[in-house]
Parts: C-alpha cells; structure tokens; sequence
C-alpha cells in the first residue's frame, strides 16, 4: 500500500489519540484556553516567554513589524546566550547537576559515568553544567586572544561531543556568531561554507568515531583550510588521540590552550538583534543559503517551545537524538534544553553499532522519559523487529517525538506501541531551519492526535493554507505559509539580504512567509504536512537541493549534463535519483564513481541511490529539464503531458534505459 492511500484509509477511520488522562492532569500545558489567550496577544505572550530568561537590559518593545519582512523583536534589549545556558544555572547552586548524560560511540556495557572530563576520556561522562561553564569560558578566553570577537564567524566541525556544545557556547560568550558544519559533510562543503561566511577562525577535531575506528576529520580538511586565507586559528579537539597535521602559528591544540587559558570569562552584552548563529541549508539552487538567527527572539523561541511541546520537569531525562550539525541539534540538544536547565541524553554514535539495540540500552540505563527523533530512524527500528525495543525496559518513557520529514502513520503507529508502550504521546513537531523552532505541533496534554498530522499551529503561531492566487483555503491541499512574526524567525540570509525577501516572502506580500512545503487541512483544522514543492529532496530528514548534487555531477570530468529527482522510499523518506549525459571523452560505465565524485564533493549523505546514465534529458523549448517527467518514470507511473517537450521521443529511450536497469 502506498503511503498516500495508507494515510487516507486513517483519515476515514479517524483513528485518533487524546492525551492519556493522567498525563494530561500533571501537564504544565492543559488549559485549551492557551491558544485564545495566545491569539489574542501574541506579542504580550512572547514577552511573558522573554521574561523567564536572565537580560542585561531590558527591552524597550516587544516586536516592530512597521517594514516586513524585517522584524525586530525585543529592541533595546541586551543579554548573553551562554550566560543564560550556563551561569544562572551555576549561580542558582545547580553547578553540579548533569546537563548532558554522554555515551561514546565505543562505550563498554561496564563503563561507569565519570565526571569532571572530557570526551576524550570516552567511555561514559556525566557533563556537569559547572564543567561546561568552566571550559566554555575557558574556550571563550582562548579565542578572544587570537582576536575573535564581536561580529566574527567561527566554523565548527566537530563530532557529536559535548565539546560541540563548548564551541558553540564560547561563540556566545564573546558575541561571535558560530556557524555549524555538519560532520558528515566533505570537505569541500566545509570550504565552501567557511569562505561564504569569511570565517576568522574554525573549531575541530582530530577524528571521530565510525564503529569504533577513528575517521580523520582535521587532516580531511587540511587542504581545504590551506585554500582559506581568512582562516586565522583553527582550534583542535584530540577526540581519538590520533595525530593530525598541524600548522605553526595558526593551528592549536583543544586541551593545552584551554588549561592555559583564564578560567572566567566575562560574558559579552549582545543586543537582542545581534547574530547569534549561521546555519546553512540547501535551497532550490546550487548555492546553500546561510540563515541567519539572531540572539533574543531565537533563545525565547527556542526555550518557550522546548517547555511547551515537551511538557519539560526538572526530573525529566530529555533526548533529542539529532545531531549538533543540524538546527534541530541547535535548538534542542543545546540552546533550549540548555537554557532551561534540562538533563540530556548526548550519544556520540549509530543506532546500529555495535548492536541495534543499543538506544533501547541507553534509554533503560538512564531512565529516558522523553525521546525525540526522526521517522527515517523510526523506520529502521521497525525493519530490525519490535523484538529489540521489547527486551529492554522502556517503562520510563513518558513523551516521545518526532521532527524532520512527514511521519507516515504505520511507523507513527510503530512508535507509539512498540517505544511509548501505548501510554506516551506523540508530538510530531514540524519546522524548519528558517523557522528557528517549532512551529506546528501538538501540545501533549491538551492535543488529540492524528497519526501524520502535526497537528495545530502553537500557540502564538499562525500558519494557513494559500492556493496560488494566495487565498486561504481553509479545508484542502495548497501552499504552507506562515501569517504572523514570531520570535525565532531568520533575520536573513547571510550576505545575500535580496534573496531573503525573494525567497520567502515575496510571493503573497512581504508579511507572509512561504514555507516551501505543500500541505493540507482537514476539517478539524489539522494540518498534514505533505513534503517540499521547490527542488530540495529531503532523505533521511536530511535536506539537500537537487541543484547541488546535479552541479557536484556535472563538476565530473566525464558528465556533460545531470538531472536529479527526489522519489519516494520507504526508508529514506526520500531517495536520490540522477539522470546523467557522458560527454563524448566518458568512458565505461562511471557509476560508483560519480557516487564517490558526490560524497566528495558534497558529503556521503547526498550520495544518489541510483545513476542513470542517457543520451539526453526531456527539456522544454527553452530547455528546461522537466524533473517532473522524470519523476514518472523513476515511480513508474504513467507520463504526464509530454507536449511541451522539445523532443517528445526522448521520454521512450530513457524509459528503455531505466528498464534495462530495473531488470538487471
Ligand atoms: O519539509 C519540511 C520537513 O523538513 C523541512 C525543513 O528541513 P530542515 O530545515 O532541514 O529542518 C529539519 C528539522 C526541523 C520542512 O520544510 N519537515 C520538518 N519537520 C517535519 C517536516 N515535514 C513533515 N512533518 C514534520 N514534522
């Protein structure tokens, strides 16, 4: 059964979960009357959120929509990211309370947790919010000697440590404005972002670990920094204790320069509106765009929804299973979970390694009562059999989530049985890194699910459904757009301010923002989001821009030409699927190498799962490729019109080629 008509069959079955009662009855929010109040007065309901964060200054207004798409939000405001994180936190005598329970990928069964160290002990660490105050100020001091401050962009490109967490938190300290590589990426994605942002300085790693054996990460990039002029100090974290290369002058190691370093570190005084972080993300063209967070409006988002959406107690164990690399790492494995002083689960590997049952393992170890993923990683706990989960105790799970790409209501399902033992919520949370937090979901004491639906927009949030004239649609499919400011929205693009506005918010007026997803809403006013209708491919929760990927093909010495589709997979979401023309000099079938030409030039994650190498592409008169074509035959669907086609006769020869593969 193909998802879609899955989906319908529970829509008409109207298979729906009201919160469990006693969840319900100890829930912070469990009032309806949340929405109305939030609806009504929205700025007084962000301001209320503001309020429970420590300021230098207090603001002077709460938000300015006099010129959108510009908003300000808390002007006049001042405040620190990493004091709000760490210092309160440390002042209020909670120095000693674990803020991240941390797993290496290669810790023993036996492995007790220590404290007062760092992942370069592996095994297991209990990170203390004293100790991550203390070498975050630290790791402050050490940049602000080599002349990073107020303003400047610092790459990190770290595995999933709690040291990741320390970079980003340092950044803060002294107002420079971090800019996350995710540690799967090659290279040349890594050059590509540090030059874009013109960083001052990069923080990394040695190696990190991929089952059990060190995969270099600074002598990967070694190159890659030699081509980056700017780059003043790279600071290297000696994860794996290997030995990488390192550069008299600009090059210093993570451990002798923090132990030589001040321990206090007086936290920089940012203004509301002043960068907090850089995140690129692909978009519909070659080009990543660089989002640009800012510091007040993106922590109040980030922390009220943390709260809101995950019902957060103090004696919760919290598990946000994403990594840093990513804006849901961002959000809510550091800044929220952070800022509201949660205990965290941080684990430094696969699901898989070394057995597949080794989440189950760590939640029963630690007593996790809140778990939040993603559906791709839903799916394979389904594949590798409930047998896994059921042998472990999972009693202690109270919520669970879900966050990146729709979730398709058999693995929903799955979750809620096999994981949440039928007793725990669901909050299926949509967003985006545009959006900073979460924006549609659930509220788990007061919303009734629908397996698939994200539900409702929260509280404070008003999101609709356009068709292309920009009319609402109250109950039926359309555009997802978003009709009102909110606290943890982009500012802009990094040094690309038009393509801001072009992007989001010139198509139905500068006060409404597109979204880029399709989506429908039924009649209870849910909303079911469908998936991207510009050219990025989500596999994996992963987001990546056909346009990327087909100029990485066509960066290859032997391809003259490349299309690239997204199509649906039952594991991946979606999967990656290139259409490439050799010039007249290919030789032989490339394949595997142009696989291997992405992962270099990309990352392994943008590898296409299929090439099929043809004479030509469909392309309109003007010679636009028509991806759509391409879509029908990779699903095997009968083609749409061809009529606009260059050269109709085109379509029949790929089809034979696809075929031809399908067969063999
Ligand atoms: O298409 C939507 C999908 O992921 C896109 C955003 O990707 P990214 O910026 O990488 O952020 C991912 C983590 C927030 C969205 O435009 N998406 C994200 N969450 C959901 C989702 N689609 C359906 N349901 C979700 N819960």
């Amino acid at each position: 059964m193909s998802e879609n008509s899955e989906l319908d069959v529970l829509l008409k079955t109207e298979q729906t979960f009201p919160p469990p009662p006693e969840f319900a009855a100890n829930a912070e929010f469990r009032d309806p009357e949340v929405y109305g109040r939030a609806d009504a007065d929205p700025e007084s309901w962000w301001a209320d959120w503001a309020r429970d964060l420590d300021w230098i200054e207090p603001w002077e207004s709460v938000l300015d929509w006099t010129n959108p798409p510009h908003a300000t939000w808390f002007d006049g405001g001042k405040l620190n990211v990493s004091a709000n994180c760490l210092d309160r936190h440390v002042a209020a005598g909670r120095a000693d309370q674990v803020a991240y329970h941390w797993e290496a990928e290669d810790a023993g069964l036996e492995d007790e947790p220590v404290t007062g160290v760092g992942s370069d002990a592996g095994g297991r660490i209990s990170v203390t919010y004293g100790w991550l105050y203390e070498q975050t100020q630290r790791l402050a001091n050490v940049l602000r000697e080599r002349g990073v401050g107020r303003g400047d962009v610092v790459g990190i490109f770290m595995p999933m440590v709690p040291e990741a967490a320390v970079a980003m938190l340092a950044c803060t300290r002294i107002g420079a404005i971090h800019n996350v590589v995710f540690g799967g990426f090659s290279a040349e994605s890594l050059k590509e972002r540090m030059e874009s942002s013109e960083a001052k300085a990069l923080i990394t790693a040695d190696a990190t670990l991929r089952r059990g054996q060190p995969m270099p990460m600074k002598s990967a990039i070694e190159g890659a920094l030699e081509d980056l002029p700017a780059m003043e100090t790279v600071v290297v974290f000696n994860r794996c204790g290997t030995t990488p290369p390192m550069k008299a002058g600009r090059d210093i190691g993570w451990t002798e320069s923090l132990e030589a370093a001040d321990p206090v570190c007086e936290p920089e005084a940012m203004e509301a509106e002043d960068p907090l972080f850089l995140l690129y993300t692909s978009g519909s063209t070659a080009k990543p765009k660089g989002i640009v967070h800012t510091t007040g409006g993106y922590l109040t988002h980030a922390t009220a929804t943390h709260r809101m959406v995950f019902d957060l107690k103090p004696d919760d164990v919290y598990w946000c299973a994403a990594d840093i690399g990513w804006v849901t790492g961002h959000s809510y494995i550091v800044y929220a979970p952070l800022a509201n002083g949660a205990t965290s689960i941080m684990f430094e590997g696969a699901p898989d390694f070394p057995a597949r049952d080794r989440w189950w393992e760590i939640v029963e170890r630690y007593g996790v009562t809140i778990l939040y993923t993603a559906p791709t990683v839903i799916r394979s706990f389904m594949k590798w059999g409930e047998e896994l989960p059921a042998a472990h105790d999972l009693t202690s799970l109270r919520l669970l989530g879900s966050v990146g790409e729709p979730i398709n209501p058999k693995a929903w399902l799955w979750y809620h049985e096999h994981i949440g033992g039928g007793r725990c919520p669901i909050v299926d949370t949509w967003w985006q890194t545009e959006t900073g937090g979460i924006m549609i979901s659930p509220l788990p004491g007061i919303t009734t699910t629908k397996p698939g639906s994200a539900t409702r927009p929260l509280p404070g949030i008003s999101a609709a459904i356009f068709d292309h004239n920009g009319d609402e649609i109250e109950e039926g499919g359309g555009t997802l757009v978003l009709t009102r400011p909110w606290p943890g929205m982009a500012r802009t693009l990094f040094r690309e301010p038009e393509r801001f506005v072009s992007t989001y918010w010139e198509k139905f007026g500068p006060a409404t923002y597109l979204v880029g997803d399709a989506a429908r809403r039924d009649e209870d006013g849910y909303f079911w989001i469908v998936g991207r209708i510009d050219d990025v491919i989500n596999v994996s929760g992963h987001r990546l821009s056909t346009m990327e990927i087909e100029s990485a093909l066509v960066s290859h010495p032997d391809i003259a030409e490349a299309a690239v589709i997204g199509i649906p997979d039952e594991h991946t979401g979606q999967a990656i699927i290139a259409f490439v023309i050799p010039n007249d000099e290919a030789t032989g079938d490339s394949s595997d190498e142009l696989r291997e030409h992405v992962a270099t030039r990309i990352g392994k994650l943008a590898r296409p799962k299929e090439i099929f190498v043809t004479d030509d592409l469909p392309k309109t008169r003007s010679g636009k490729i028509m991806r759509r074509l391409l879509r029908d035959i990779a699903d095997g669907k009968e083609l749409g019109d061809v009529s606009t086609l260059r050269d109709p006769t085109v379509m029949a020869e790929i089809e034979a080629q696809v075929g031809e593969k399908d067969r063999t």
